[in-house]
């Protein structure tokens, strides 16, 4: 399951050693935008040390980093540095595309070569509305790279692409044109087959308006959220976990589309059910870790 997933600034130990306990299903150690310029190279061997103590853990969450981007100039040295921990996977920031992807992808076999690591067992999820371009780029992951898991998106970084004066309205809701970057980020990650995950929510402190705001990504679709303080992860695990109604009304969907010889559509409790309604049951089924 990926329902919460907690960045934590790459240079900073002890927040690493905090966010191992706090029920994250993944963390994402930070060497992009959270680590100043000048401290990129120390976060690298902190990040190091961490991945080397913390990956043989019988128990623990997967461990993703973020590199920096893939223009920036150090995206090379920081794969040098990490790769050699063998990381569960790569975010990669400023996405432009599915091209980029395959680029990264290319960039990690080499590596996972040289380390002796398993042939495509570091994943790939991609922030991909970071700047305006990166936006048409939405419909170009599928097929991109096998390693690629999830898409993601973000806000900030977007907004100040496109010179816009903030990002939400007074009323906590996204602007227009960062709720089009969200919803076409669902709608690539979901025609690539690959999962939406929702972006943060900076108002750490307002634990009401991020339960709004996963509440609302969840219903439309996304899988889970990322966070960026520990109080974050346990709203974004519950309302993230198909509720046990929800299992059994999916188990109640598929059972009636199977004892009925798997037609194209069925009637179950007065309501017409077809393929799209069987499908959300089986996806219900898949993020609770049920094999359907
Ligand atoms: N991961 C792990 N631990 C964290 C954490 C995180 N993302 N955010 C806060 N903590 C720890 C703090 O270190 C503090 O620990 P302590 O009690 O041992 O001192 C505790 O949780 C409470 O933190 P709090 O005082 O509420 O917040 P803060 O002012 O220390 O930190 C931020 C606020 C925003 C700086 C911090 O949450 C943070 O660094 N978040 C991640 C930022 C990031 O990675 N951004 C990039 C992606 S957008
Ligand atoms: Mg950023």
């Amino acid at each position: 399951m990926m329902r919460s997933l907690l960045f934590v600034p790459g240079d900073d130990s002890g927040k690493l050693d905090k966010a191992l306990a706090s029920g994250a299903d993944a963390l994402i150690l930070d060497l992009e935008d959270s680590v100043a310029a000048d401290a990129k190279a120390s976060a690298r061997r902190t990040c190091l040390d961490f991945l080397k103590a913390t990956a043989p853990l019988a128990s623990r969450p997967r461990l993703y980093v973020r590199i920096n981007a893939l223009d920036s100039g150090l995206s090379d040295n920081d794969l040098d540095s990490v790769m050699t921990a063998g990381p569960d996977g790569i975010v990669l920031p400023k996405s432009a595309s599915g091209a980029d992807v395959t680029l990264l992808d290319a960039r990690i076999a080499v590596r996972e070569a040289l380390h002796d690591l398993t042939d495509g067992q570091t994943r790939i999820i991609a922030i991909a509305t970071e700047t305006a371009a990166s936006i048409f780029g939405l419909g170009s992951y599928a097929g991109a790279s096998r390693r690629l898991s999830g898409l993601t998106w973000g806000g900030e970084d977007l907004a100040a692409d496109i010179g816009a004066a903030g990002n939400k309205n007074a009323a906590g809701d996204w602007r227009q044109p960062f709720q089009l970057a969200r919803n076409l980020c669902l709608f690539g990650a979901v025609s690539a087959g690959i999962i939406p995950i929702d972006t943060v929510y900076t108002d750490f402190r307002d634990l009401d308006g991020l339960r709004r705001e996963a509440e609302v990504a969840e219903k439309d679709g996304f899988c889970g959220k990322l966070a960026i303080h520990p109080a974050q992860v346990a709203p974004i695990n519950e309302i993230f976990t198909p509720s046990p109604q929800a299992i059994a009304n999916a188990r109640r969907i598929i059972g009636a589309f199977a004892a009925a010889g798997d037609p194209g559509v069925v009637g179950l409790d007065g309501k017409m059910l077809d393929r799209p309604h069987l499908l959300a049951a089986r996806r219900t089924l898949e993020r609770a870790g049920i094999e359907s």
